[in-house]
């Protein structure tokens, strides 16, 4: 019996997935050879401080802050430091000297994939990136094989567990804020910087990524059109809840198909769902991912979105991949970005629109109101009127207008929204949420 080949892994950080990547190698050698056919050597652990504390404990000879010297010579280098720089220069190092790459690096591949992935065409070396998009949830494979062979039309999903738990936290129990990120901190859902949650960067970088894949297309980061969730207020989360909607950080990747020909608009947004879509269901720091596909029809993807050891299943299951190619040799399936589709602007898109105004209570304003959305093409399909304060000899003065439009075009929409802060009758156009899922 030929002896059992051993690889060498290398693993670049040990933050909240790395140090259970590392656990998972150290703990299941023996049932990786059982899948891999190889025993899977942790050869290091490169870290940036060899003190620092630890979700796991992890033995103290295993780590480095000499990353070169790992990358050299290992067969499997599984980058988790995260950010561009210094990732960027490893991993091309890595697939430079031959080794298969495993990251989860959503960043990266949304800003620099292009040229991830051509130095792994170069050498036949594969990059495995399951990790980078809705941690746990198989999404990434599903979309480059099983799906392959499918025309995908629309993938809308929460790909942000860290903004859905916060949300979910200040629709369902009415807490501020300021205390759901604390929470969100605490459970390790936010990035260090956790801007990229709360503006959407994160949902953006994983977005690019998805349309890459489902349109054949290089989207990057910069064709994403990314709103984040600072300018949710409670407010609008109770005014959500009272037209029978939830609030939740939506990511749409769209195949746009018109006279001039097909494009793609890729797009993270806070919208409105109707408490009775599935997606209105999908609480804390889970993730959801609908797949429209012309043959296979609806899809859905449903788990954890974030998460140390979450995320480390679907590291160890790109590693287990890696693993079986080194063994049976041959090149790495890359990327198939040729369709080259045109991204669009946000402004070309159609969705629905909820619009809340406060305006002067006085005869004609509705009227005036409805002109304005008519004038635009923007057509209105309910409205609700509230009063909101007492004039001083206790006549209205003032009212809430929440207005629910058709489909319209985004341009359109905001002609209108133009012409309403424009309008003498209107006192605020207090918010504009886009109606998704419906
Ligand atoms: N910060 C990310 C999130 C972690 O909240 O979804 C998983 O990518």
């Amino acid at each position: 019996m030929n002896e059992q080949r051993r690889l060498r892994v290398a693993l670049l950080g040990a933050g909240s997935v790395g140090s259970q990547v590392a656990s998972l190698l150290l703990k299941q050698g023996d049932a990786l050879a059982e899948r891999t056919g190889a025993q899977l050597e942790l050869a290091g652990i490169a870290v940036r401080n060899l003190d620092a504390p630890r979700d796991v404990e992890l033995p103290r000879e295993l780590l480095t802050t000499d990353v070169e010297s790992l990358i050299v010579g290992s067969d499997i280098v599984i980058e988790l430091m995260g950010g561009i720089e210094p990732a960027r220069t490893h991993i091309l190092t890595a697939l430079r000297a031959g080794a298969d790459v495993v990251t989860g690096n959503k960043a990266l591949l949304a800003e620099h994939g292009a040229e991830i992935f051509d130095a792994a065409d170069q050498v036949g070396a594969s990059v495995s990136y399951e990790a980078a998009v809705a941690a746990a949830i198989p999404i990434i494979r599903p979309l480059k094989d099983s799906l392959a062979g499918d025309r995908i039309d629309r993938i809308s999903g929460i790909l942000n567990g860290s903004t859905n738990f916060i949300l979910d936290k200040m629709d369902r129990e009415g807490m501020p804020a300021a205390e759901a990120q604390r929470m969100a901190t605490d459970l390790g859902y936010l990035e260090a910087d956790p801007t990229l949650d709360l503006a959407g960067y994160d949902a953006a970088h994983k977005a690019a990524i998805l349309a890459s894949l489902a349109f054949h297309t290089k989207v990057s980061l910069d064709d994403v059109h990314r709103e984040g969730i600072e300018s949710i207020t409670d407010e609008m989360i109770e005014g959500a809840r009272h037209a029978g909607y939830v609030v939740k950080l939506l990511a749409v990747c769209e195949r746009l198909t018109e006279p001039e020909g097909d494009s793609v608009s890729v797009r993270v947004y806070p919208a409105l769902i109707d408490r009775q879509h599935p997606m209105a269901n999908v609480h804390g720091g889970n993730n959801a991912v609908f797949v429209e596909a012309a043959s296979a029809g609806p899809l859905m993807f449903y788990g954890a979105g974030a998460g140390g050891r979450e995320t480390a299943s679907a590291v160890m299951g790109d590693v287990v991949s890696a693993a079986r190619r080194h063994i049976a040799g041959g090149v790495g399936v890359g990327e198939s970005p040729r369709l080259s589709l045109p991204v669009a602007p946000v402004g070309r898109i159609y969705t629905r629109y909820q619009v809340r105004l406060e305006v002067a209570d006085a005869p004609g304003v509705l009227q005036e109101i409805a002109g304005i959305f008519n004038d635009a093409g923007v057509s209105v399909a309910t409205v609700d009127q509230t009063q909101v304060e007492e004039g001083p000899d206790g006549a209205r003065s003032r009212a809430m207008i929440v207005l629910a439009t058709h489909r319209a075009r985004e341009e359109a929409l905001r002609a209108t929204v133009e012409r309403l802060n424009a309008s003498d009758v209107v006192v605020d156009v207090v918010s504009v949420l886009r109606v998704e899922g419906e």
